[in-house]
């Protein structure tokens, strides 16, 4: 422990001792600049106080996450698609952390891959957010060489992320027989319902406000059978700076069947430094306060909001609904 300055002492033992390749090496663990790896790769000069030296007994432990090389023990590659959560390193789950840590090369859009801490001897293939099929297809030819590999998405993967893309790949030739797994993550609309309340404590749909990839008239279709079924709304993707009249049309096809008091809750950067949650009425949704990184969550007839003692309004959807 409080390896520092000794960390050079602290090496040279375990490189007498014929061990320093079994020797691990974490540094400021849980914390966003947490970093480890192969002790005997870390440079020396770059060793902090919050950090730590882990020498494994001898047992062979094949398969742990720590295994040096998967592709070098001789296991087949794989793909698996790990969701980041929305923001933070609080809603990443021990079961992504687990396989980010054993994977050998990481892929995805650079902003995520930004989020996941830099190991040494792992490779990372950063890429631009808007090719996904390609991506996804850099990935499965890695597993196909024999790598383990780690496609990292924000939230859930399977929510508008890479999940699909992957494996829309992965159901044609050549990658049918690469080994694909997803793994859960929390998803935006439920860290957004979190901090406001409950207001998805009753029957929901979710829907990407997003044109890009689907006509708006089928956006606008379903958005009208949402509102007409009285569901609460978690609406992605409601705007960025390319997409900014969609959030305005939304408007305006709930308010044919919600009243302008309905409440909605606007979330924006959930979990991360600039979060902001606000609870306004539909009436007042202004395309101006949404962007890429805001959630937003329509009440339905029966959602309600509160003022607590403290001050602080709450909002949430009762689990009853009225008869008839
Ligand atoms: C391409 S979708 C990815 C969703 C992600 N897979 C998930 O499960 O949360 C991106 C959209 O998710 C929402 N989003 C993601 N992270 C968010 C956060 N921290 N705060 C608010 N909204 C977020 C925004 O609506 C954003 O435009």
């Amino acid at each position: 422990m409080k390896l520092g300055r000794t960390f050079p002492t602290v090496r040279r033992a375990l490189e007498r001792s014929g061990r320093l390749a079994d020797a691990r090496y974490v540094e400021r663990a849980t914390m966003s600049a947490e970093r480890t790896g192969s002790l005997g790769e870390v440079d020396p000069s770059s060793v902090p106080y919050f950090s730590v030296a882990v020498l494994p007994s001898r047992i062979d432990t094949p398969g742990t996450p720590d295994a040096p090389d998967a592709s070098a023990s001789g296991r087949p590659g794989e793909v698996v698609v790990v969701g980041l959560g929305p923001a933070g390193p609080l809603w990443l789950t021990p079961e992504a952390r687990g396989e980010l840590a054993a994977a050998e090369d990481l892929v995805g859009y650079t902003t995520y891959l930004d989020r996941v801490p830099v190991r040494p001897g792992q490779r990372r293939h950063p890429s631009d957010n808007k090719v996904e099929a390609e991506r996804a297809e850099f990935a499965l030819d890695l597993a196909r060489r024999g790598r383990r590999v780690a496609v990292v998405s924000s939230g859930d993967p399977g929510v508008f992320a890479m999940a699909t893309a992957v494996l829309e790949a992965a159901s044609e030739e050549p990658y049918r027989d690469v080994p694909v797994r997803v793994l859960p993550g929390m998803t935006a609309a439920h860290a957004a319902a979190a901090r406001a309340g409950a207001p998805l404590g009753h029957d929901y749909a979710v829907v990407s406000l997003s044109d890009r990839l689907k006509p708006w008239e089928v956006i606008a279709e379903r958005l009208r059978a949402a509102a007409a079924a009285d569901l609460v709304l978690a609406l992605y993707n409601p705007g960025s700076r390319s997409r900014v009249w969609q959030v305005g049309k939304a408007r305006e096809l709930l308010l044919e069947h919600r009243a302008p008091d309905t409440p909605v809750v606007l979330g924006r950067d959930i979990g991360g430094p600039e979060e902001s949650v606000r609870i306004i009425r539909l009436a007042d949704l202004d395309p101006a306060d949404v962007d890429m990184r805001t959630i937003l969550l329509i009440g339905s007839s029966q959602t309600r909001t509160a003022r607590r003692g403290d001050g602080t309004e709450i909002v949430w959807t009762p689990r009853r609904y009225p008869e008839g």
